[in-house]
């Protein structure tokens, strides 16, 4: 039966259409997804320590809301990422203790340091920035969950962006001193939001089959061209230049010509020595050993409602 089901599982991603939990698909279809979507939810989880760090200290009560709001909607989207996994037949708990051993990874953006409040404001607009240019199209992916679960992880980021924008532009009009608060918070954050989109095409191990199976539907590079051409005329609005003294509008591509990232920078931290790797993942780890009597009651409550009902 295994040629007809997956001339099947062919023919459903040939024609765009999603593929579903309960459905036949390749082991490697499998796999791939669960790293995908457990790199994306651990990315949600990690991501909520850099601008948590700055909620005790938000300069005022409407800032801290708003942060308080922002960094919850976060742990929000990694919820939903870890069902959309667990629908792959894996659990949240098994995934976690992957991230703590270090086997699974999570977007290296979340291993730079936020120094200044300011920093608030340049992961809203280019960090989430970039996670919406990579994961509209995500919406559009083959495995059915994962896409539902992102629409409306894109609304939220849309919001995201918006307010990070809009804190920095309120910066802008302020005095001298927070101008260059927020040049120099943009000139920390540039090149490692290109970094987000992945290595460049050619070194993608991963690109050619995970288009081929609709998990992915753009390149690395696609996604990071589009980012780039969205953000210059949003820096122009802003005040603010980005530190690339090679960017430089194609008219005859259309597009930015931009430099090169660092790629020797962005494997050290992928492989785990950058700034922050080390303080992220104990922070992570701490967190899920003093949880545990959490998890232990809530599984012995459950246990104790069932077998009351089934008496
Ligand atoms: N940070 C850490 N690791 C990365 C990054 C990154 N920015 N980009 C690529 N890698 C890793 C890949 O995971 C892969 O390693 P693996 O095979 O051990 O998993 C390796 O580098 C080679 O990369 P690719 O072959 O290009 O991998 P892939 O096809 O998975 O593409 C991408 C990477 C674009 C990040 C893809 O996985 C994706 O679109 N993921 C969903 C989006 C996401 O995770 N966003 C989280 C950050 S944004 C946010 O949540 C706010």
């Amino acid at each position: 039966a295994e040629p007809q089901l997956e001339a099947e599982f062919e023919a459903i991603v040939g024609h765009k259409d999603r593929i579903e939990p309960r459905d036949w698909m390749p082991e490697a279809y499998r796999k791939t997804l669960i790293r995908q979507v457990a790199q994306h939810a651990h990315s949600e989880i990690i991501g909520m320590q850099p601008e948590g760090n700055w909620i005790g200290r938000a300069p005022s009560l409407r800032r801290k809301a708003i942060l308080l709001a922002k960094v919850q909607d976060e742990a929000g989207h990694g919820l939903y990422l870890y069902s959309a996994a667990e629908t792959l037949g894996t659990s949240r708990n098994e995934l976690t203790e992957l991230l703590i051993a270090g086997k699974q990874k999570y977007s290296s953006i979340f291993n730079y340091p936020t120094l200044s409040y300011t920093d608030v404001g340049t992961i809203g607009w280019l960090v989430d920035g970039a996670a919406i240019c990579n994961q509209v199209p995500l919406c559009r992916t083959s495995f059915g969950p994962y896409g539902r679960a992102m629409i409306r992880i894109c609304k939220e980021e849309s919001f995201h962006q918006r307010q990070g924008f809009e804190l920095l532009m309120t910066m802008m009009r302020g005095t001298q001193e927070q101008r260059d608060m927020v040049q120099e918070s943009v000139n920390r954050f540039w090149w490692p939001a290109l970094m987000m989109f992945g290595p460049p095409d050619d070194a993608s191990p991963n690109t050619e089959q995970s288009m081929a199976w609709g998990i992915k539907t753009h390149t690395n590079d696609e996604l990071r061209q589009k980012f780039v051409d969205m953000s210059v005329p949003q820096a122009e609005a802003l005040g603010v230049t980005f530190p690339d003294p090679e960017l430089k509008w194609n008219a005859e591509r259309g597009h930015y010509d931009f430099g090169t990232p660092d790629w020797d920078e962005f494997w050290d931290v992928v492989k785990g020595n950058g700034p922050c790797n080390a303080q992220r993942l104990a922070h992570r780890k701490r967190a899920w050993d003093e949880g545990a009597w959490v998890r232990e009651a809530a599984l012995a409550f459950a246990a104790k409602e069932s077998k009351e009902n089934h008496a």
